[in-house]
């Protein structure tokens, strides 16, 4: 039987993982995938998740089986952190495997409610969201989102093609630090947004996967929120990964905002038994951290302290290439770079570029010509800029 397999596709993020370990030049740079590293090039474990860590083993009295949907106390916290009022009679959630165990399980609960639903996702979006779709075989559009000349919003395709979407379905938003583009919607737009799914009936699903690396915890919530506020139905898949740098935990979330508590009730025992068809019981090690760090002050403002370290090295990036590109290209045409927000930069170069960079200059971005600006330090922004522009970009 396992010999009929049909080799997979490897993906794309992933595969530069190995292809940059393979390398043996001196000096390489990954910008691949999205994690952050500090200017030493390490991925840390915050001081709030440790201390959280030495918490829970000097307190943890039982790892016996948690509830289906998660521990109350971090879905409480995530909930106020995400949406700082909680409708908690429209509210159901339940923990997950990471944000893309959350994305997962809204796209099964949106196909329960309606097997006719179809998704409307951007161009581009983070391949996972298509790879995931495809193989749950659920038919989905892209709606235009990347302007290649501005390297910012194509706002007028953006608003024509999700008006497309009907009552029932799917539109996928970034919430914030859009991946792999880095271009955002302002909060008006995003007020633009809402209306046009007010009158169209669609419904968003937030994908919420860096919140605090972009403009500040609340400041990138904020859309969320918006959304959350002026809509009926609400889909939110929220990720600890980045902000707390527990990647290898797995720990999100999935919040549904319905209309009534009746409903309310409905989508919380279908997520549940959601969790119970795929998984069973959600990871509990990274939601205990995430939830003792949220509910104690002290820890709190150390972990949001440090968050914000990270973000202000992000953009101190951001700023430092943009100016390096600057002077050497006498031009501003990459001081897009510094106006967009998260981890991520779409630089719109051609693969052969892409491939350039790697070949010439043992630097790696995934082929799109997202680059990881986490994946930068000081020293390596000028290599960069130099072999951007040796690459003709
Ligand atoms: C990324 O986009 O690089 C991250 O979300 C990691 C991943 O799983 O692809």
């Amino acid at each position: 039987m396992l010999s009929n397999l049909q080799p997979q596709a490897p993906d794309k993020i992933l595969m530069l993982i190995e292809e940059f370990k393979a390398d043996t030049r001196q000096g390489k740079i990954d910008l691949g995938v999205g994690v952050y590293k500090d200017p030493q090039g390490v991925t840390p474990v915050m001081r709030a998740v440790k201390a959280a860590e030495q918490r829970i083993w000097e307190t943890q009295t039982t790892k016996a089986y948690t509830g289906l949907a998660g521990e109350a106390d971090y879905r409480n916290a995530m909930a106020r952190m995400v949406l700082a009022d909680v409708p908690a009679d429209r509210l159901a959630s339940v923990a997950s495997v990471g944000g893309t165990g959350a994305i997962r399980q809204a796209l099964e609960l949106a196909r329960l409610a309606n097997p006719e639903v179809r998704v409307f996702v951007s161009d581009p979006t983070w391949p996972n969201h298509l790879s995931i779709m495809k193989f749950m075989g659920l038919p989905f559009t892209e709606y235009r989102y990347f302007d290649s000349e501005t390297r910012g919003v194509d706002f007028d395709g953006m608003k024509a093609d999700i008006a497309k979407a009907g009552k029932g379905d799917i539109v996928l938003l970034h919430g914030c630090c859009h991946n792999p583009t880095g271009a955002n919607l302002t909060l008006d737009q995003w007020s633009e947004v809402v209306a046009v799914l007010e009158k169209s009936g669609a419904i968003p699903l937030i994908d919420l996967a860096y919140q605090g690396f972009g403009d500040g915890l609340d400041a990138d919530a904020e859309a969320t929120r918006l959304v959350a506020r002026s809509l009926p139905e609400v889909l939110i898949a929220a990720s600890c990964s980045k902000n707390f740098g527990i990647y290898r935990e797995r720990t999100g979330i999935l919040m549904a905002l319905a209309e009534n508590t009746s409903a309310r009730d409905l989508a919380q025992g279908s997520m549940a038994y959601l969790n119970r068809q795929n998984f069973s019981f959600p990871p509990d090690h990274g939601a205990r951290i995430v939830s003792t760090i949220l509910t104690d002050d002290a820890l709190r403002a150390d972990w949001a302290a440090e968050l914000e370290e990270v973000r202000n090295t992000m953009l101190g990036l951001r700023d430092q290439l943009a100016s390096e590109l600057r002077d050497l290209s006498g031009s501003d045409r990459f001081d897009f770079i510094a106006r967009h927000r998260g981890m991520f930069s779409r630089l719109g170069a051609t693969p052969e570029q892409v491939q350039k960079l790697k070949t010439d200059a043992a630097i790696y971005m995934v082929g799109d010509s997202r680059l990881n600006i986490a994946g930068l330090n000081r020293d390596t922004v000028p290599v960069l800029a130099r072999a951007i522009i040796d690459a003709g970009i």
